[in-house]
């Protein structure tokens, strides 16, 4: 597990997006996982940025979604497909057919879960995973006690998160209870995995995911086990972090040519 820890999450975008540059020039037809929530707005935001001015290509990209909530009408702007659809596939010059989600609408929900699987996996499974995290340490939607193994399937929000995530709907009590979520053993097979945190509100759930246990109660901190997890955090998120000196070390004496 890589920990970078920088000012903002500006120059934090910028790193996540030179890693999806470094990945596109070496797969034009990479998979990517993509994730709402507020985290990973100036990624996309950067992506767009860097695809107008230095014509970085997203024609042949793929794009999986993480979740998805159940049970809002097509077009709600806070659903998750239609994040996706404003802040990522219509800024770049991706095929919407090659954009996925969960089916929250599904009538048969596990067999929709099922074939969101299957779509993953014959896409090659997703190239690169990016992720925030709930303040509870959730990842994805998968909230505390998720199955460390788990796959895409239909998850009850926590409260808090419910409240966390109401400032995107109109009232508190329109945030749906129940989500499709990829599962941390989804999330896990993804081949490199780039979470970024923002605020002091994240930082008891980075401290859990990089210093705490392996332990389903810190859903995130599944990620001790991804054998390449960069973790992208600013100062604020960084605060409770033990070996913080020593992520800053590490990463001011990285070799050039590494990357992310
Ligand atoms: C939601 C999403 C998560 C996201 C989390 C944090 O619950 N399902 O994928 O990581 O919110 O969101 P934010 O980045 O807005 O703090």
């Amino acid at each position: 597990m890589e920990v970078v820890i920088l000012s903002g999450i500006t120059p934090l975008a910028s790193l996540a997006a030179d890693a999806i540059g470094a990945l596109l020039r070496r797969k034009p037809d990479a998979v990517l996982g993509l994730a709402a929530g507020s985290s990973p707005l100036p990624v996309y935001e950067e992506l767009a940025l860097r695809h107008g001015r230095d014509g970085l290509d997203f024609s042949q990209v793929r794009g999986f979604a993480l979740d998805e909530y159940v049970g809002l009408p097509p077009g709600h702007p806070a659903s998750y497909r239609e994040v996706i659809r404003r802040e990522f596939t219509e800024r770049l010059n991706i095929s919407p057919a090659n954009v996925h989600g969960p089916d929250g609408a599904a009538a048969d929900i596990p067999a929709a879960c099922q074939a969101y699987e299957d779509a993953i996996r014959a896409a090659g499974g997703v190239d690169l995973q990016l992720l925030g995290i709930g303040t509870d340490g959730h990842i994805g939607f998968n909230e505390p006690c998720s199955s460390l193994a788990s796959r895409t399937r239909i998850k009850t929000l926590v409260e808090q998160t419910r409240r966390d995530n109401a400032r995107f709907f109109g009232s508190p009590a329109e945030v749906p209870h129940h989500v499709l979520t990829q599962g941390l053993g989804t999330i896990l097979a993804a081949r490199h995995v780039i979470l970024l945190a923002a605020g002091a509100q994240k930082a008891r759930a980075v401290r859990d995911l990089v210093e705490g246990p392996v332990a389903a109660i810190c859903p995130a901190s599944v990620l001790q086990l991804h054998p390449h997890a960069t973790i992208l955090v600013d100062e604020a998120a960084a605060s409770s972090l033990r070996l913080a000196d020593y992520y800053r070390h590490s990463f001011d004496n990285k070799p050039a040519w590494q990357g992310l």
